[in-house]
C-alpha cells in the first residue's frame, strides 16, 4: 500500500478485494458492466493471475492489481476470509471509494469501519457461492445478495452483471438470519467433519438443534423476528439442501486453515453477554474451534 502520491492511478467502477474463490466469480461476472479491477494479496499472486485463471471452466484474464500499485475505484467490494479483514479493509480504503462492501460471512461491519474510518462502509449479505481447487474457480448455482442501504448504485452494477440483488432496508435482520445458519451448521460440521446432511442425524442433530434453541432469544434480541420452530425449520433445511456439502468451515479444518470462528460463533458472544443471555454450548463450540485451530497451527509450526 506505497502508492506513491504522484504517480498516475488507473480508476475503475468496481474493485474486489480477495482473489479467491468468491471474489473471482463476483470478478468474472461483473466483467459483463465494464472494467472490474482485482485487488489481490502480494505482488506474486498477482502477476499469477493476470497470466490468467480458469473461473467456471473459461480462461479468464483480468485486471490485477499488487497492494502496491493500487487504481481508484468507485466501489470495493471485500471478499477475504474474516480473519483477513483489517489487512484488506486497509487495502480497500487506499482505493478512496465512495463505499465499501463485505459480503463476508460472519458479523464484521464494526471491524470496517475501525479499519475504514473514512469511507462508508456496509455489510450485505450472499447465497452465491463458489470453490476453488488447483483447477481453478467453479462457481455453484445462482444466489441471491441483498445490500445495505446507501449501496443502491452498486446493487444496480450487480444486477446489470446478471446477479439476483437488491437493497434490503432490513439487512440487520438479513445478516442475523444467515449468521444463525452459519452458527448452527459451520462449527458443528468443523468439529465432527461431516457433511452438512449429517448434523440431521443421531449424535448430532441435538448439538444442532441446541445451538439454534440457544442462539436465537440473542439474536431476537437483536432484531431477529422468527420463533423457535421457524428458526430450526430453516437451519434443517439449509443441512437437507446442502447435505453433501463440506461446510467452509469444515474444509478450513481439513486444510489446517484458520477458521471463520471469530466472526461467526466470536460474533454471538458478546451479543448474549449483553442481553445477560447465556449460550454454554456455543461458548463450548467456539473453544474446541479455537483449540483445533492453535493445534493446527502449532504442529505446522506456529503460524497464527
Ligand atoms: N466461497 C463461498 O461460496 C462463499 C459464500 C458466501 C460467503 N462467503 C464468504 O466470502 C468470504 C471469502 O470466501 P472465499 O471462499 O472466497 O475465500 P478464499 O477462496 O479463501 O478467498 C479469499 C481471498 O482473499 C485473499 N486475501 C487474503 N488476505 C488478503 C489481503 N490482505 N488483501 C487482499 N487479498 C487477501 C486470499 O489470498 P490468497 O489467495 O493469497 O490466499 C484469497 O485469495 C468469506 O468471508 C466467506 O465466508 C464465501
Amino acid at each position: 500500500m506505497t502508492v506513491a502520491p504522484d504517480t498516475p492511478r488507473p480508476h475503475y467502477p468496481i474493485a474486489i478485494v480477495g482473489a479467491g474463490a468468491l471474489g473471482l466469480a463476483f470478478a468474472a461476472r461483473l466483467v459483463a458492466t465494464g472494467r472490474v479491477a482485482v485487488i489481490a494479496r502480494n505482488a506474486a499472486r498477482a502477476a499469477e493471475l493476470a497470466r490468467g485463471v480458469q473461473i467456471g471452466g473459461q480462461s479468464r484474464r483480468l485486471d490485477v492489481f499488487a497492494p502496491d500499485t493500487l487504481p481508484t475505484a468507485d466501489w470495493a467490494v471485500l471478499l477475504v476470509k474474516t480473519g483477513d479483514t483489517a489487512d484488506a479493509a486497509r487495502l480497500a480504503g487506499a482505493l478512496q471509494p465512495r463505499g465499501l462492501l463485505s459480503l463476508q460471512n460472519g458479523l464484521i461491519e464494526a471491524q470496517l469501519r475501525a479499519a475504514c474510518p473514512a469511507v462508508t462502509v456496509g455489510q450485505g449479505v450472499t447465497t452465491e457461492g463458489a470453490y476453488r481447487d488447483a483447477a481453478g474457480i467453479h462457481p455453484s448455482g445462482a444466489g441471491e445478495t441483498l445490500l445495505p442501504p446507501g449501496f443502491e448504485d452498486l446493487a444496480a452494477l450487480f444486477v446489470r452483471a446478471g446477479f439476483v440483488a437488491r437493497v434490503d432496508p432490513d439487512i440487520v435482520r438479513a445478516r442475523l438470519a444467515k449468521l444463525l445458519i452459519n452458527l448452527a451448521i459451520n462449527p458443528l460440521a468443523a468439529l465432527f467433519r461431516v457433511p452438512n446432511g449429517a448434523l440431521l442425524e443421531p449424535p448430532h442433530r441435538a448439538l444442532l438443534d441446541a445451538l439454534v434453541r440457544e442462539a436465537l432469544p440473542v439474536l431476537r434480541a437483536n432484531g431477529l423476528e422468527l420463533d423457535e420452530a421457524a428458526a430450526l425449520a430453516r437451519v434443517h433445511g439449509v443441512a437437507r439442501a446442502t447435505a453433501a456439502n463440506r461446510a467452509s468451515m469444515l474444509q478450513d479444518v481439513l486444510a489446517g486453515r484458520r477458521t471463520e470462528i471469530d466472526a461467526i460463533t466470536g460474533a454471538l458472544l458478546p451479543m448474549a453477554e449483553a442481553a445477560g443471555l447465556e449460550v454454554p454450548t456455543h461458548r463450548a463450540v467456539h473453544t474446541l474451534v479455537r483449540t483445533i485451530e492453535r493445534g493446527t497451527f502449532d504442529s505446522a509450526g506456529g503460524q497464527g
